[in-house]
Order: structure tokens, then C-alpha cells, then sequence
């Protein structure tokens, strides 16, 4: 399939998942009709994503611990953090991108999940991760739909954890494209982080090096530690247990 016939298909999947009420539905029918070819996943490319390769050079980053990975899709970037000897747990609402990522990584320690960011169990909150790692996935979920996605990926940062996002990145003014997927993110969206106890460690605002350049947030945030987010009911403090 060209290039034009996959974003055809991809913008009638949108379309008929948004008018069903169900944003994020659409990634299964994609990943299931693909059947593990990377030719037919756009964001497929083989190998971990580079800005976050980067990203894990920056200043305090986590050298090892747990690390969360949502919307991991076929598990580059979980097989990367795996090998840089983080205890990794990736999800995908996708069912056959969970799949996929078994039969791809079959020896794998990486804990793959079929898992909804906006269902998330309470193990994935308490006691929360080292490391989430977010790359893209709240990019490929529209306005207004995604607004309360920040949250659960927030809330999963255990204290003294991090989060690094990755992302297409926009100005707050602008109109978000509605000629999306991607949809790129604002920083007063990212505020949504803030908001659930995260502090914001750097934020980078960048062109990349595709032609032509698309503009890329990379954002550390971290929380505090002695601070857990519960999740539902606000925020309580605790003692942090050295896991
Ligand atoms: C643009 S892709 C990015 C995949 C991967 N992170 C990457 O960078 O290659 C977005 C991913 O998020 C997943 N996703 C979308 N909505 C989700 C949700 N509500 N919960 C979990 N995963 C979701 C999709 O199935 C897809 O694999």
C-alpha cells in the first residue's frame, strides 16, 4: 500500500472511530490488518526512537529502575530501555501490537500488557515507576479526547521518579491540525502534568531533521520525592521506600 492509500485509510479509521464516541479504537483495526509489517504502521520504523535515546542523556536521568512505556506499539523503545537494564512493563490498547511485540521480542524481560491509558490498573500507579516513558501516544489522540489522558501518565511517576515525553510539538495558540494523526501537543497542555504533582526539570522545543522539519518538544518532568499521587482522590505524601 503507497503512502497516500495508508493515510486515506488511516483518516477513514479516525473518522468512523471519533463518530462511534471511541478515539482510540482505531489502532487495533490498523495493527491487526498489518499484521506485524512495519510498512504498514506509519510510526513503525524498527529501531527506539532517537529523541528519546537522547533524552535518556540529559542530566539525572534514571539509570535503572522500573520504567513504564505507554502506547509502546511494536516495543522499540521498551526493548531499549530493557537493554539499558530497566525492569520494563509496556502497554498498547492495541491487542495485536501486544502480539506483535511477543512474537517480535520472544525472549524478552520486557512485561508486555494490553492496557488502556485511560483505564489504568492501580498497580501501575502504587507504587508508581522510576521512568514513564512517553513517546507519541498522547499525539495520536485528538483534542478534546486526550485532555485527560496527562493524567494517568502523570499519576504513574512514583516519587522521586521521571517522566519523559516525546512529542510533536505546537504553539498555544494554534489551531490544533485537524488533519491529524499527529495532533501536536502545547505546552499548556503539558500544565496537566504539573498538576498532578509533577515539577518540570527541562523542556527542549525543537526542528528535526525530516524534510519537511517537524517541530518536537522533549520535556523532563519529575516528582518529588515523598510524593505520591493517588490518582483519584489528590495527592498524599509518604516516606519513600527505596525500592
Ligand atoms: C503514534 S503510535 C506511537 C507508538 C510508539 N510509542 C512509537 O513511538 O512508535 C501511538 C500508540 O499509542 C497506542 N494507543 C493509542 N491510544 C491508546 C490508549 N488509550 N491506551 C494505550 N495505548 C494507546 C496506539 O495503539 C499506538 O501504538
Amino acid at each position: 500500500m503507497d503512502h497516500h492509500a495508508l493515510r486515506t485509510k488511516i483518516e477513514g479509521l479516525v473518522r468512523s472511530a471519533r463518530d462511534r464516541g471511541a478515539p482510540c479504537d482505531w489502532f487495533e483495526s490498523l495493527y491487526r490488518d498489518a499484521d506485524g509489517r512495519t510498512d504498514l504502521i506509519p510510526w513503525a520504523d524498527d529501531e527506539p526512537n532517537r529523541h528519546f535515546l537522547a533524552g535518556m542523556a540529559l542530566p539525572g536521568m534514571p539509570t535503572g529502575g522500573r520504567a513504564l512505556v505507554p502506547g509502546c506499539g511494536f516495543g522499540d523503545d521498551a526493548e531499549a530501555l530493557a537493554l539499558l537494564g530497566f525492569e520494563v512493563t509496556a502497554f498498547d490498547v492495541s491487542g495485536s501490537a501486544i502480539d506483535e511485540c511477543r512474537r517480535r521480542h520472544r525472549n524478552s524481560p520486557v512485561r508486555y500488557e494490553v492496557g488502556d491509558l485511560f483505564r489504568l490498573p492501580d498497580r501501575y500507579r502504587v507504587p508508581g515507576f522510576d521512568l514513564v516513558l512517553e513517546v507519541h501516544t498522547l499525539q495520536a489522540i485528538p483534542l478534546p479526547d486526550r485532555d485527560s489522558g496527562f493524567g494517568p501518565v502523570a499519576d504513574c511517576v512514583a516519587p522521586g521518579g521521571t517522566l519523559l515525553a516525546v512529542m510533536r510539538g505546537r504553539d498555544d495558540a494554534a489551531d490544533v491540525d485537524a488533519e491529524g494523526p499527529p495532533w501536536p501537543i502545547s505546552r499548556a497542555e503539558c500544565v496537566a502534568f504539573e498538576g498532578r504533582g509533577l515539577t518540570l526539570d527541562s523542556w527542549e522545543d525543537f526542528l528535526d531533521d525530516a524534510t519537511p522539519p517537524n517541530r518536537r518538544f522533549r520535556a523532563v518532568f519529575r516528582r518529588p520525592p515523598g510524593r505520591l499521587h493517588t490518582g483519584r482522590s489528590g495527592i498524599r505524601t509518604r516516606a519513600r521506600t527505596g525500592r
